[in-house]
């Protein structure tokens, strides 16, 4: 899977990219991720990127030209023009579900954009799927991008070393419930006991425990995804 990410500031994306899961994938030449810098692509003297909103009001919009022109020119730059996606707080908001959808996909361009946005017309001439990482505000899309692409990766076949794992996430698998509570040695710690069950070699009663432990979790901290299970 090639991801392509269309920045402002690309230099903030490869201590990400060396982290392990990533880099044993971009090594094995299942993943790769490409860095773009939209200010290569800025056309006047001032290499401008974005400016003040026509009507007033603060912050800066990236401008329709240099941002148009990136696109089409990353997306060239391979023989599949792949999906767009634009991170934006106004965006779908990502869950599991769409993650899963955008790990179908062989190439994915992500545009990152500051807080106060995007021209609008970017938008409606690109016409990308429009993503929002959650409910509460972020300086830019390029932390947004790294949650995009980090659970995206995850969806990827071998990117895991146990494709099991991804199913038994939360928000994964058939029922989309929170997970099970996990423990490791030792057996007590300062008078907390690993529940016995684990212990008793019974597999089916194991996964009964776990299943009930998943309800019991999501039911208390978690209602909205039962009542939301049908629809999922
Ligand atoms: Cl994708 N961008 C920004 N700037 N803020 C966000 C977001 C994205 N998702 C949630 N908040």
């Amino acid at each position: 899977m090639r991801f392509d990410v269309l920045t402002l500031f690309p230099e903030i994306f490869p201590g990400y990219l060396g982290q392990s899961l990533l880099r044993r994938a971009i090594d094995r030449g299942i993943v790769e991720v490409h860095l773009h810098n939209l200010r290569d692509w800025a056309s006047d003297k001032h290499h401008s990127v974005d400016d003040k909103p026509f009507g007033g009001g603060p912050g800066m919009v990236l401008m329709v030209e240099p941002v148009v022109a990136a696109v089409e020119a990353v997306q060239a730059m391979s023989d599949m023009p792949g999906r767009l996606v634009v991170l934006t707080p106004s965006g779908t908001k990502l869950t599991q579900a769409v993650v899963e959808g955008l790990g179908e996909e062989q190439r994915l361009l992500l545009l990152c954009g500051r807080y106060e946005g995007f021209d609008q017309r970017i938008l409606d001439i690109l016409q990308p799927d429009e993503i929002s990482v959650g409910d509460y505000v972020l300086n830019g899309g390029e932390v947004a991008a790294m949650v995009v692409v980090d659970s995206v990766l995850r969806m990827v076949p071998n990117v895991l070393g146990d494709e099991r794992s991804s199913k038994e996430d939360s928000f994964s698998g058939e029922d989309r419930l929170l997970e099970f509570a996990q423990y490791t040695r030792p057996r007590e710690f300062r008078g907390h006991q690993v529940p016995e069950v684990l212990f008793s070699g019974n597999h089916e009663e194991i996964a009964r425990w776990r299943k009930l432990q998943s309800l019991e979790r999501t039911r208390l901290r978690r209602a909205d995804l039962l009542d939301n299970r049908e629809s999922n």
